[in-house]
């Protein structure tokens, strides 16, 4: 018998870098080139079956990631299972933005919490700023799944969510 696990997952990071491009491409399998800005949060679903045909529901809040929404963040990641924050490859400061929620994650949220850095818009590899290897040793110093993506292209994008959905604890 099929058995569905539901787990909540919350997006962080800077505005711009492409959270809720992520999550488009996730659920519906689009990308538009003119994306507003997120105001407040956003919640959508979207269910991966893993090969051993276990179905895992994630309910997902994409997060605004606009200074003047930092205060809300807490109500999005508190019971939040597993966090993906993101930072923009062509942008350093948004990778020390992902640095400032991961230890606000990893002092306030769940002690459990699976946190994913994810470093988007690899087709834009000519004016990439931040090299794999220094953001891998960042994630492997903290013990943190890491990968990069495009959410313009697709590419790594369900490959995320999947790691995650094998990774979550299924009693
Ligand atoms: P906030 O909601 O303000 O926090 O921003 P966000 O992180 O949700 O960013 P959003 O998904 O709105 O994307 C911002 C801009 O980057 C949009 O113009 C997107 O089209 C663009 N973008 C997102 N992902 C990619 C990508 O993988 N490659 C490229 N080239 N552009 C991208
Ligand atoms: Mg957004």
């Amino acid at each position: 018998s099929r058995t569905q696990h539901q787990f909540k997952l919350v997006l962080l990071g800077e505005s711009a870098v492409g959270k809720s491009s992520l999550v488009l491409r996730f659920v519906k399998d689009q990308f538009d080139d003119y994306r507003e800005s997120t105001i407040g949060a956003a919640f959508l679903t979207q269910t991966v079956t893993l090969d051993d045909n276990t179905v895992v529901k994630f309910e997902i809040w994409d997060t605004a990631g606009q200074e003047r929404y930092k205060a809300r963040a807490p109500m999005y990641y508190r019971n939040a299972n597993c966090a993906v924050v993101v930072y923009d490859i062509t942008q350093t400061a948004s990778l020390e933005k992902a640095k400032t929620w991961i230890r606000e994650l990893q002092r306030q949220a769940d002690p459990s919490i699976i946190i994913a850095l994810c470093g988007n818009k690899t087709d834009l590899e000519a004016r990439r700023q931040v090299t794999k290897e220094e953001a891998q040793k960042y994630a492997e110093e903290e013990g943190l799944m890491w990968s990069e993506t495009s959410a313009k292209s697709g590419e790594g994008v369900a490959d995320i969510f999947i790691s995650i959905a094998r990774k979550l604890p299924k009693n």
